[in-house]
């Protein structure tokens, strides 16, 4: 029995591993391997970013946060699709590619060479690699250590890095996850690591700034999400600390710096976005996680939804060696639901989902609204942590949930969800995620009825396979 176990995890492990394997080519094909039929009302185009390569030239990196982005295109036009990915041409990314080599240290990487490589060098790529978002008539490859990168989005070729018309310092970090609520574009980022600073950007949908706000921070904060409703941003600031005298020397990568303590409470940071702009802090237990769903307001009260799991999914490794992930112990995330009440500084919450999921995702016109559906990544096995497979539809109305699911080879990405036009549902849409196939080591672009996770619209099979990649997003404009 617990060898059938170990063997059954090893070869799942092995096909996952396999989905992290570099794609150094640049493609652009019309899609003509399609099963079912692309709805006409889907027009538009899906980008979606990734970490494309996890070497370069044969030295791996350590970690899949730090691989160059690479960009895909999805363009959906009359019922046919052109595909396109490109390697986003950042200065670290050109750099490397001309020396042949590692040059840069980065969340989970260090430079070959051991500490006297690595030594003092703080200086990390901005990989451009975590989410591609079209705002104001630009297309940008998002990092959230850094100034986004700025594409044409038909051909994906890298215009530089933007600092937004000078709205951004020259170190001033500009988030992977900007929300979208009521047409304004609501961004942060976080600057330092000793001292940090939190800056709230509001642009217009032109991309002008509307509103520019920031707030010190205490203790150490790892902000990768946030969330928006009408009156406020929130932010997670998780139990880390970080003993950053080994990165410093060279002998440790940051990531190994970052201690988690279990002991110590996760802060809420509520943020008024309107008036004077105030910081409340808010504590709640323990808990680690990468991303929020939605959040909205009633009745006097906040509520949101966060994926959560116990800990921090630590590298300890000094070499990348995915193969070797260990998913018994990796630590789940699972769905749960908060009520914040700021007049009592009160905080309850709730599990609302124990299936191992990630990349939450909600009709992008209920962002900051109360809502009824919810859809993510989730896990194949509906108790243990796993590699990411399936698409998860949550109802909350119902609690009738519903589940895609391409195990045991198969492997989903983040679920887009794509509003049908003119559409009033909340779920009268289609998700569109990129899935792995491990069978054939290819990918293929999935679109399913969002009423209906059963009913399998279409599959547009790619002919090579996309790494695991992050986030994207879609735009209702068809760039060819
Ligand atoms: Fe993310």
């Amino acid at each position: 029995m617990v060898q059938a176990h170990l063997e059954k995890n090893a070869s799942l492990v092995k096909d996952w591993a396999r989905g992290y394997e570099s794609q150094v080519n640049e493609y652009s094909y019309w899609l003509d391997e399609v099963e079912g039929m692309i709805p006409l009302e889907l027009q538009g185009t899906l980008f979606r970013n990734g970490a494309g390569r996890l070497e370069i030239n044969g030295q791996k990196i350590g970690h899949p946060f730090d691989g160059d982005g690479m960009v895909c295109s999805i363009a959906f036009n009359q019922g046919r699709t052109y595909f396109k990915n490109r390697y986003v041409r950042t200065e670290g990314y050109r750099k490397e590619q001309a020396a042949g080599k590692i040059l840069y240290r980065g969340f989970g990487t260090q430079k070959p060479g051991g500490w006297l490589a690595n030594i003092f060098d703080t200086n990390f790529k901005n990989a451009a690699n975590t989410n591609v978002i079209y705002w104001g008539d630009k297309l940008w490859a998002m990092w959230e250590g850094g100034h986004p990168y700025q594409l044409v989005p038909e051909t994906l070729e890298t215009i530089g890095e933007d600092s937004l018309n000078s709205l951004l310092e020259p170190n001033q970090p500009f988030s992977a996850h900007p929300k979208i609520i009521n047409n304004h574009f609501v961004n942060f980022g976080v600057k330092g690591i000793t001292s940090q600073t939190l800056t709230i950007f509001e642009l217009d949908n032109l991309g002008n700034k509307l509103k520019q706000y920031s707030h010190p921070l205490t203790g150490f904060a790892f902000l990768h999400d946030m969330l928006v409703t009408d009156n406020y941003c929130i932010f997670m600031q998780h139990p880390f600390q970080v003993k950053g005298l080994p990165f410093l020397l060279g002998f440790k990568t940051i990531e190994q710096c970052f201690e988690f303590n279990p002991k110590q409470p996760t802060k809420i940071i509520v943020i008024a976005r309107h008036g004077d702009h105030n910081l409340e802090i808010l504590e709640t237990e323990a808990f680690f996680g990468f991303h929020h769903g939605n959040a909205w307001e009633k009745d006097g009260k906040i509520y949101l939804e966060s994926i959560c799991s116990q800990s921090f999914p630590q590298t300890q490794q000094a070499e990348l060696a995915l193969e070797k992930t260990d998913f018994d112990h990796f630590p789940k995330g699972e769905l749960w639901e908060f009520e914040l009440d700021l007049a009592q500084k009160a905080v309850s919450r709730r599990k609302i989902e124990t299936r191992g999921c990630e990349f939450p995702a909600v009709n992008p016109m209920w962002i900051g609204k109360e809502h009824r559906y919810l859809y993510m990544s989730a896990c194949d096995s509906p108790t243990a942590s796993g590699p990411l497979q399936a698409i998860l539809k949550l109802d909350k109305g119902s609690g009738e949930n519903q589940l895609w699911n391409p195990a045991p080879r198969g492997f989903a990405g983040e679920p887009i969800f794509v509003p049908r036009p003119h559409g009033i549902e909340e779920d009268d849409g289609w998700l569109i995620s990129l899935v792995y196939d491990a069978a054939i080591h290819r990918s293929y672009v999935v679109i399913l009825d969002a009423k209906d996770l059963d009913n399998v619209i279409a599959k547009l099979h790619l002919e090579h396979h996309i790494p695991h990649g992050f986030h994207g997003n879609w735009i209702p404009k068809v760039f060819v």
